[in-house]
């Protein structure tokens, strides 16, 4: 199933809500490419496109946290790490023939990002009082 943004899911922050939206809009694009069976090429070009993404944003959100000294940013600076170091398993094993893409993963990501935005992210919205 396609995620969708919703208000429950907003850290009060215009642009990391904007970002979030956007990161959410990757992960459907690749979600789609997946059930249209586009070709390995492309959906490795979608893992890419999601790898870089997500780092993009997640550079940011540290930056804020850091701004805000936020106490558990370390914290959530390895979970960050963690999905990343996913991210780029899942592209190498891709590359290498090692791995057939399935919903599985795709729901792996799914959760993960939904369980962190509203598990993990809006920690520091609550710290920040923005939500
Ligand atoms: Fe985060
Ligand atoms: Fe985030």
């Amino acid at each position: 199933m396609l995620i969708k943004w919703t208000q429950d899911l907003s850290v009060g922050h215009e642009t990391l809500d904007q970002e979030h939206q956007k990161w959410i809009d990757i992960l459907n694009d690749f979600y789609q490419g997946l059930l249209d069976g586009k070709s390995k090429e492309k959906l490795s070009e979608l893992v890419v496109a999601m790898l870089d993404y997500t780092k993009y944003h997640f550079a940011s959100e540290e930056r804020y946290m850091q701004s805000i000294s936020y106490p558990d940013f370390s914290e959530h600076k390895e979970k960050h790490d963690f999905y990343v170091n996913k991210i780029n398993e899942f592209y190498e094993k891709i590359k290498n023939d090692k791995m057939i893409l399935s919903l599985e993963v795709t729901n792996f990501l799914k959760t993960w990002l939904i369980n962190h935005i509203k598990g993990t992210d809006q920690q520091y919205a609550k710290f920040a009082n923005n939500i």
